[in-house]
């Protein structure tokens, strides 16, 4: 791919879509809040998850099956936390957990696009959803997998769909490559991965992004209004300790299962950080699409960094516009923390 050539001394680089002879430019994003989105009026907003359970992607699907402002309409699995074998497996026990056998689950691409594998254990166990005793799945996967189960959703929806991907964007990038048309019928990709500052998985970069670099280029850069729930807003979304007792308190089995699992993530995050708790990343996404406000966002130019080694997954936010590129993320810097436990508090004592 032809690289821009140089900034001229004092200016700035060429904008990556100026005009070459033959490139068709990219279509310029549709970024805009997701609170100003018109699928979300008049009833619950269609949403199809597509997740790597995981502990903060179970705990979304929880919060997303809970809240009236959200109509999970299927969930897709992708490899990332832990194999797909297990982060579908996972999906389905928790679906199992919640009594709620009316929601099909598909399995997605097994790895990224282009990279191999790495699957971080410490984080999940090796399960991918260590900590507590879960039902097994009742259910079993749908044969026609995720991209085939994803785009017969959206053909279904009565309006267009959000896709909210907690994982790895392989399945979401497959689909938009897959079906060129489909951008038409999806509302938003509100995703949780990327940073504006340090990683987690490197110094570089968050683990969503770096696992599949490629996928989360293509989707940033796809013209569909994207709301980017990165680490700058995640790591302020803190479970902690004495919300972990408000679960005990509820005297109900979900409420321990879930003090089990979220006092299982603890224990890592306490080693890294010193943390009192766990970041919820992955509910955050959920969080924004259901309560309007309670992430404060920033409308930026944001794009992923494919070729670096020590920079691979790297979401960079252009927020002084240099390369003259229109905004093309709302990203999530800020979380009103109390009130997205007491959401997650509300929803573990409604499910059961
Ligand atoms: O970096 C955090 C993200 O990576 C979360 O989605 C977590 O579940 C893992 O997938
Ligand atoms: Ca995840």
């Amino acid at each position: 791919m032809a690289t821009p050539a140089a900034a001229p001394a004092g200016g700035r680089a060429p904008a990556a879509d100026a005009p070459v002879a033959g490139r068709v430019p990219a279509p310029p994003p549709a970024v805009r809040p997701a609170a100003a989105d018109v699928g979300a009026r008049g009833g619950p907003r269609p949403v199809v998850l597509d997740c790597d359970p995981g502990h903060d992607d179970a705990l979304a699907i929880t919060l997303a099956l809970a809240r009236p402002e959200l109509r999970v309409l299927g969930i897709t699995t992708v490899g990332g936390n832990s194999p797909l074998a297990n982060t579908t497996r996972n999906a389905l026990r928790v679906l199992a957990l919640l009594d709620r056998d009316d929601v099909p689950v598909a399995a997605g691409a097994e790895r990224a696009l282009l990279r191999e594998p790495w699957t971080p254990v410490e984080f999940h166990g090796a399960s991918g959803l260590d900590g507590a005793d879960l039902p097994e799945p009742r259910m079993a996967p749908r044969a026609e997998g995720a991209l085939a189960l994803t785009e017969a959703l959206i053909a279904a929806s009565d309006r267009p769909v959000t896709l909210v991907a907690t994982g790895p964007l392989t399945n979401v990038a497959l689909l938009l490559r897959a079906r060129p048309r489909i951008h038409e019928e999806i509302e938003r990709i509100c995703l949780m991965g990327g940073s504006l500052g340090a990683g987690n998985t490197t110094a570089s970069a968050e683990f969503n992004a770096w696992q599949d670099p490629e996928a989360a280029a293509i989707v940033l850069g796809s013209g569909i209004p994207v709301s980017m729930m990165g680490l700058d807003v995640t790591h302020r979304a803190l479970f902690l300790e004495p919300d972990v007792a408000r679960l005990d308190a509820l005297g109900t089995r979900l409420g321990r299962v879930w003090a089990d699992l979220l006092r299982f993530f603890a224990a890592y995050h306490r080693r890294r950080y010193g943390w009192d708790g766990s970041p919820i990343h992955d509910a955050v996404a959920v969080a924004h699409l259901a309560v309007p406000g309670l992430v404060t966002t920033e409308l930026l130019r944001v794009d992923v960094e494919t070729a670096g080694d020590l920079t691979r997954g790297r979401t960079v936010a252009d927020r002084e516009g240099l390369r003259g590129l229109p905004a093309n993320v709302e990203a999530g810097v800020d979380i009103d923390r109390g009130r997205f436990v007491d959401l997650l508090v509300e929803a573990i004592a409604a499910s059961g």
